[in-house]
C-alpha cells in the first residue's frame, strides 16, 4: 500500500477487536446508564466487541454482580437504540462484574486489581486495559494516581485511559489535571471524548469537503462569505444546575463542542489520512484563531440568560428559578461570537458560533454562506437573489443541502431558492459513544481530543471567561422558548449578515419568530 495514503492504523486481530477488560468508574451514574451501557450493547450486537471481554463496573454503592446486571438491563431496556434481545441477553450480560471502589480509597484498588486478575486468567485475556472514568472531573487525577498504585497498570497488554469533559475549568486547571494523568498514561493512552467529535455529520465535515473536488476549490475567503455553527437546545439545566450555574456555556459548549466545529471546517486537508496527522491540522486552526482581549470580548461576544417563557403549551421558568441556581445568577445560558481564523485561507471571514439552553428548536447545524453575485444582474430584478448555502445538519436529522438559485416558473427574471438534499437519518445510525467506545478499542484516537487541542481551547476561552466575570459585557436576557436574545441577530446584521433558519424554524410564522426575538440586557448587580 502507498504510504502516502495508508488508513489510520488500529490494532485488531484478524479484523476483530483484541479482547480487552472494560474497567468502568461510576458505574451506577447517568452516563452509565444513558449512553455507555446501551453503546456496548449496540457494538455487542453488531459483532464489534471482541470475541472475550469483560465490563467490570465500579461505583461506591453496594452492589453484586447479580444487582449490577439488572441494573445494566434497565439501562438497555429504556436507552438503547436496539430493543433487548431476550435469546442472547444472558451471554452479553455474564460479561459484566461489580466491585465496590470508593474513589479516594487506595487500599479499593487492590480489590479492584485482584478481579482483574481473577477474570483475566479465568478467560485468558491478554492484558489489555481500558479505564473510563464516567464520574465528576474532581476525581479524575486521584483515580489516576490509585489505578498506578493498585498495580493495575502493570500489565502485559495495553491500557487505556478514557475520560468526559470538562477537562480543568480553565488552562491552570486543566494543566494541573494533565499533569497527574500523564503520572499515569502517556499521551497516547489518553482518549478524551468530545461526544461531537462521535456524530456522524461532524465525522462527515473531513469527508464531504476532502472527497468531494467541487467544494475544495471555493472552500476559503475568496468564496465564502462567513460560516454560522449553530448548536441550540431546548432543554434547561435539567438537573445539572450545580455543575451548569458554574460552567456555563461558555465552558460547557463553546471551549469544546463549538471549537471542535470550527476547526472540522477551518481545517487544511491532512498530509495523510493518520490520526497525529489530522490532529496536527485541527491544532493549527486553534493557533490561528484570534484571542481577544478582555476589553474586546464585549465588541465580538453576546451572551444571554433565559428568563420565563414558554415552549409549545409548556410554560418556562426562568433560570434564575430553576432548582439549585444560584440567586440572581450571572451566569450565561447562551452565547453567540464572531470569531476569525487569521490565516490565508479564512482571513477577513467571519465565524459566527451561538450555543444556548431553552431556545425554540433542538438543532445543531454548520451553515456555509457563500459570497453573492453581484446585485445589478438582471436575475435580481426583484431583489430576489440570495447567496448559494452548504448547509450541514448534525442534528436531530442528519444531513446536508445546498442552496440554490433557479428560475422562477413561468417568470422572465424570477429567482427562485432551491434546496438539493441528502439525509441519512432514517437509517439506524450508530450513537456518538458507539463510534467513539470502538474507536478506542482498536486504539484510533483520531476523534478524541489531543492536550494541545485542550489547552489552547482554553487559552482562547480563558479571557472571555475573564470578561465574563467581571461584567464587562452585559447579560442579555431571552425569553425561555425563543432564539435567543436580540443582541444575536444584531452581531450579526452589523456585519450585513444574518443567522439562517435552523431546521424546523422555517416552519414557524413570522410573528412567531419575532415574538420569540425580543430581549432586553438583565441588569448587572
Ligand atoms: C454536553 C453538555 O456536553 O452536550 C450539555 O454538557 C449539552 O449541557 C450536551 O446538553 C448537548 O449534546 P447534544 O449531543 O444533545 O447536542
Amino acid at each position: 500500500m502507498n504510504a502516502e495514503i495508508e488508513a489510520i492504523s488500529v490494532d485488531e486481530e484478524n479484523g476483530q477487536v483484541a479482547p480487552y477488560v472494560f474497567v468502568l468508574f461510576g458505574a451506577t451514574g447517568d452516563l452509565a446508564k444513558r449512553k455507555l451501557y446501551p453503546a456496548l450493547y449496540n457494538l455487542w450486537l453488531g459483532g464489534l466487541m471482541p470475541s472475550a471481554f469483560k465490563i467490570i463496573g465500579t461505583a461506591r454503592r453496594q452492589m453484586n454482580d447479580e444487582t449490577f446486571r439488572a441494573h445494566v438491563r434497565e439501562s438497555i431496556e429504556s436507552f438503547s437504540r436496539r430493543e433487548l434481545d431476550e435469546s442472547r441477553w444472558k451471554s452479553f450480560v455474564d460479561q459484566f462484574h461489580y466491585v465496590v471502589v470508593n474513589a479516594g480509597n487506595p487500599e479499593d484498588y487492590r480489590d479492584l486489581h485482584d478481579k482483574v486478575n481473577e477474570l483475566e486468567q479465568q478467560e485468558n485475556l491478554p492484558g489489555n486495559r481500558m479505564f473510563y472514568l464516567a464520574m465528576a472531573p474532581d476525581f479524575f487525577g486521584t483515580v489516576a494516581l490509585n489505578i498506578k498504585g493498585g498495580g493495575l497498570t502493570d500489565t502485559p497488554g495495553w491500557k487505556r485511559l478514557i475520560i468526559e469533559k470538562p477537562f480543568g475549568t480553565d488552562f491552570d486547571s486543566a494543566q494541573k489535571l494533565n499533569g497527574q494523568l500523564r503520572q499515569v498514561f502517556e499521551e497516547e493512552e489518553i482518549y478524551r471524548i468530545d461526544h461531537y467529535l462521535g456524530k456522524e455529520m461532524v465525522q462527515n465535515i473531513e469527508v464531504i469537503r476532502f472527497a468531494n473536488s467541487m467544494f475544495e476549490p471555493v472552500w476559503n475567503n475568496r468564496s465564502i462569505a462567513n460560516v454560522q455553527i449553530t448548536s441550540s437546545e431546548t432543554v434547561g439545566v435539567e438537573e445539572r444546575a450545580g455543575y451548569y450555574d458554574h460552567s456555563g456555556a461558555l465552558r460547557d459548549m463553546i471551549q469544546n463542542h463549538m471549537l471542535q466545529m470550527v476547526m472540522m471546517v477551518a481545517m487544511e486537508p491532512p498530509s495523510r489520512l493518520k490520526t497525529e496527522a489530522i490532529r496536527d491540522e485541527k491544532v493549527k486552526v486553534l493557533r490561528s484563531l484570534r484571542r481577544y482581549t478582555e476589553d474586546e470580548v464585549q465588541h465580538q461576544v453576546v451572551r444571554g440568560q433565559y428568563i420565563a417563557g414558554s415552549l409549545g403549551n409548556e410554560a418556562l421558568p426562568a433560570y434564575r428559578d430553576e432548582h439549585g441556581v444560584a440567586k440572581g445568577s450571572m451566569t450565561e445560558t447562551f452565547i453567540a461570537a464572531r470569531l476569525f481564523v487569521d490565516n490565508f485561507r479564512w482571513s477577513g471571514v467571519p465565524f459566527y458560533v451561538r450555543t444556548g439552553k431553552r431556545l425554540a428548536r433542538k438543532s445543531t447545524e454548520i451553515v456555509i454562506q457563500f459570497r453573492e453575485m453581484p446585485k445589478h444582474l438582471y436575475f435580481n430584478r426583484n431583489g430576489e437573489l440570495g447567496p448559494n448555502l452548504l448547509v450541514i445538519r448534525v442534528n436531530p436529522v442528519e444531513g446536508m443541502y445546498v442552496q440554490l438559485n433557479v428560475k422562477r416558473p413561468g417568470t422572465e427574471g424570477g429567482v427562485l431558492p432551491v434546496a438539493m438534499e441528502f439525509c441519512h437519518s432514517e437509517d439506524d445510525m450508530p450513537e456518538a459513544y458507539e463510534r467513539l467506545l470502538y474507536d478506542a478499542s482498536r486504539g484510533d484516537s483520531t476523534f478524541f481530543t489531543r492536550w494541545d487541542e485542550v489547552s489552547l481551547a482554553w487559552k482562547f476561552v480563558d479571557p472571555l471567561a475573564n470578561a465574563f466575570r467581571d461584567n464587562s459585557l452585559p447579560l442579555h436576557e431571552y425569553k425561555a422558548g425563543s432564539f435567543g436574545p436580540e443582541a444575536s441577530h444584531q452581531l450579526l446584521r452589523d456585519d450585513g449578515f444574518r443567522w439562517w433558519p435552523v431546521y424546523g424554524e422555517e416552519t414557524m410564522s413570522v410573528e412567531e419568530v419575532l415574538e420569540h426575538t425580543v430581549g432586553q440586557p438583565i441588569v448587572q448587580r
